[in-house]
């Protein structure tokens, strides 16, 4: 979207994030969603916006019915953020998705913003990548923080979150097409860094869902990630391990993991499940607590980096 021609500048909400990258599947949507969720925990008010065809409802939105929706058209499945945009009005969160929370949920219209904007793009020109940054403003005070989660598929989607934060966070897991995929993002920060956005900073990269224990491997991954983003971006310490089970649980019960790992105490035993008196997803794994742990110890990392970089 963007090309030589310099649009107006929108100064982005002070404490403001990106979770992003060029490569699907490696922890965006988890890591923006608990991101979100511990900054509200801890008391600040927050918007999780997620600018992503898919809707993975680490929140429970949907399939739970967690939050208070806005009169009138539905806001779930990207219809709200595509309405913002389209009709030029501000966004309309859902509101108490958890206290202190708000969300505009991504979704299948998220998908179609691309098309609007490259429309728009050949009559308004490049000032169309402020789209979201100007339907965020008017709601941009009632907030302490705002994390966005952003889609891999797409260059314009990128752009537009990239245009409405101040910093970027760029997980990755180690396969080279990973790596491969923070070229993107990287190409993508500088385009909106130097045209639309100079405000924006790189908080830092992480390694996500990975052999904790692998340590020659993290090296070797620290020395791509520097040689695709550049020598001085910031590399955080700590290692979420690839932990399957708990994590895809979590996610279809709509729960953190912090509030999956809750659920222990009262969880079913595999003698319950052959009793019929349970079935399996009654079982809570232990191997939640040291995933809860690490995503925790994770979100402070990245706040602190974020912190650093803005
Ligand atoms: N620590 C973990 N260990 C193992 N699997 C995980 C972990 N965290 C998340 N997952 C699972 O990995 C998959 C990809 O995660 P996620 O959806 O967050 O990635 P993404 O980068 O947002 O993907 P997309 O690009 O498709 O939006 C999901 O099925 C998720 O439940
Ligand atoms: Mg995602």
């Amino acid at each position: 979207m963007l090309s030589q021609s310099t649009p107006q500048e929108i100064e982005p909400p002070e404490d403001s994030t990106v979770v992003g990258t060029g490569k699907g599947g490696v922890g965006k949507s988890t890591v923006a969603a608990h991101l979100a969720g511990q900054s509200a925990a801890d008391g600040h008010r927050t918007l999780l916006v997620c600018v992503t065809g898919q809707d993975d409802d680490d929140l429970g939105i949907k399939r739970h019915g967690r939050g208070t929706h806005p009169p009138g058209a539905p806001t779930i499945d990207g219809e709200g953020l595509y309405r913002a945009i389209h009709d030029r009005t501000p966004l309309q969160p859902i509101r108490e998705v958890r206290p202190n929370l708000d969300v505009l949920p991504g979704g299948p219209k998220v998908a179609e913003l691309a098309n609007l904007l490259m429309l728009r793009m050949m009559q308004e020109g490049p000032a169309v990548v402020l789209s979201l940054a100007r339907a965020l403003a008017p709601i941009a005070p009632l907030y302490d923080r705002i994390v966005f989660d952003s889609a891999p598929e797409s260059d314009s989607l990128e752009q537009l979150v990239l245009a409405s934060a101040r910093t970027l966070i760029v997980p990755t897991r180690s396969d080279v097409s990973s790596i491969n995929g923070m070229e993107r993002i990287s190409r993508n920060f500088m385009a909106v860094k130097q045209q639309v956005n100079p405000h924006l900073q790189m908080a830092g990269a992480f390694l996500y869902g990975s052999n904790r224990s692998a340590t020659l491997m993290h090296a070797s991954v620290r020395r791509d990630v520097r040689q695709t983003l550049g020598d001085s971006t910031p590399i955080l310490d700590t290692i979420v391990g690839y932990r399957e089970v708990p994590a895809r649980n979590a996610r279809k019960k709509g729960l953190l993991f912090s509030e999956y790992a809750e659920l222990l105490p009262q969880s079913a035993t595999p003698a319950d499940v052959k009793a019929g008196r349970a079935t399996d997803a009654d079982i809570v794994p232990d191997s939640i607590v040291p995933l809860a742990k690490e995503m925790r110890e994770l979100n402070q990392e990245i706040t602190e980096f974020c912190r650093r970089a803005a």
